[in-house]
């Protein structure tokens, strides 16, 4: 969906930043989002996944909502850590990692990790008397458009053989997890792995093998993008069904990213070139696939923008990124206002994904990055396409 705005009321992105790309962080909409999730789920912990968005502000917003961390590497360990987090506070849920990573993590003080595999466990044995760890299975939702099961996660079917060995190598195996793919369309596929899960707790029980005393459903909560806006609430309904099933002694826990991060952040980005060419006209702007948004490539992303501009005359044009690479290309649209030099575009829901895996392409830098207060598009101050 592309909103189009007057010109002058990009003031009110302007006025918030010092230069173009910047993304604008609001810490308000961060607590809302992980408030809003924590009532959807009355009892989960949340883990927020660092890997969305580690920007130091959304870090600490969490910290003080008096959040949990999943992490996935020492350096993302140390930036909490610089926070004050106490890595009692932490998981980290990398299913394969150096030894030198391992290491690491266990000198900080994290002492939850994640295994899918006998290998894997192999490498956590020097530690069996200071860890917990949890087996990851694989559960795909087939409503969810970025797969993470396919990479990680051991069959359900191995599971009580998978924690049979693992019982016998000493190491305390004492807990399940999972991810069905980020921005599941609906929480079906979370409510048929937490169901799984508490069953093979209970085989579990009576092979007398340790005892699953945590599972842990992952991430995958959708962020509202270009279709109707999601309520966490009704979005959530079938895990909840499922919790009031959960036998006394599990705990259960989430690991939401993109959710959390996502409506966070906004990108204002601005028209730094233009050419008329045989497809339309083309409008490059000083952000993209190399820099804030490869989640088009990477994960197949459209996002929500806005465009200011005073521009009346229309045309086909093409948005693009500042690089010198042609795969930069941001959109093409049949018709569109045609935008003239310093125009500014503002894309929405840009925290997930984004600034976590820009590059420096080009000698480009990634957006800045600031905390401010979003502004609203006031109702009937733009048009929509
Ligand atoms: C292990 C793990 N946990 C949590 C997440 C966060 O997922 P999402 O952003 O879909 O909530 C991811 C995403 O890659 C992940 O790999």
């Amino acid at each position: 969906m592309i909103d189009i705005a007057p010109r002058e009321s990009a003031s009110s992105w302007l006025s918030l930043i010092e230069t173009t790309p910047s993304l604008v962080f609001d810490s308000d909409v961060c607590r809302g989002q992980w408030s809003a999730l924590r009532n959807a789920l009355p009892g989960v912990e949340l883990y927020y996944a660092v890997k969305s968005n580690p920007y130091s502000g959304l870090l600490q917003t969490i910290f003080e909502a008096n959040g949990h961390f999943d992490v996935a590497s020492a350096a993302e360990i140390r930036m909490l850590e610089q926070l004050g987090v106490s890595p009692s506070r932490m998981i980290h849920t990398h299913p394969i990692k150096t030894e030198l990573e391992i290491e690491k993590a266990v000198a900080f003080g994290v002492t939850t990790f994640v295994v899918d595999n006998v290998d894997e466990l192999w490498k956590l044995i020097p530690y069996r008397h200071f860890i917990r760890v949890m087996l990851r299975l694989s559960f795909i939702a087939p409503d969810a458009p970025i797969d993470l099961s396919k990479k990680f996660g051991a069959p359900p079917p191995d599971a009580l053989s998978l924690l049979a060995v693992a019982n016998d190598s000493g190491i305390r195996v004492d807990g399940l997890c999972f991810h069905v793919g980020s921005q599941a369309a609906s929480a079906n596929t979370h409510a048929d792995a937490l169901s799984f899960c508490i069953g093979l707790s209970r085989q579990v029980q009576l092979e007398e093998l340790t005892p699953i005393v945590r599972i842990d459903i992952g991430g995958g909560f959708p962020a509202h993008y270009l279709g109707e806006p999601v309520d966490l609430e009704t979005f959530c309904a079938p895990i909840r069904n499922v919790l009031s099933e959960v036998p006394k002694g599990i705990e259960i826990m989430a690991e939401p990213g993109r959710v959390i991060s996502a409506p966070s952040m906004a990108l204002v980005c601005r028209v730094v070139g233009r050419a008329k060419r045989s497809d339309g006209w083309w409008f490059y702007l000083d952000d993209g696939v190399y820099g804030a948004q490869s989640g088009r490539l990477f994960d197949g992303m459209q996002y929500r923008m806005t465009v200011y501009t005073s521009a009346k005359e229309r045309s086909p044009c093409v948005f693009a990124g500042p690089t010198c690479d042609s795969i930069d290309e941001l959109g093409r649209f049949p018709e569109l206002p045609i935008l003239n030099m310093n125009d500014v575009v503002v894309f929405h829901e840009m925290g997930a994904y984004t600034l976590a895996s820009a590059t420096q392409f080009n000698g480009i830098s990634p957006p800045q990055v600031v905390t401010r207060v979003l502004p609203c598009l006031l109702p009937g101050v733009g048009q929509s396409l």
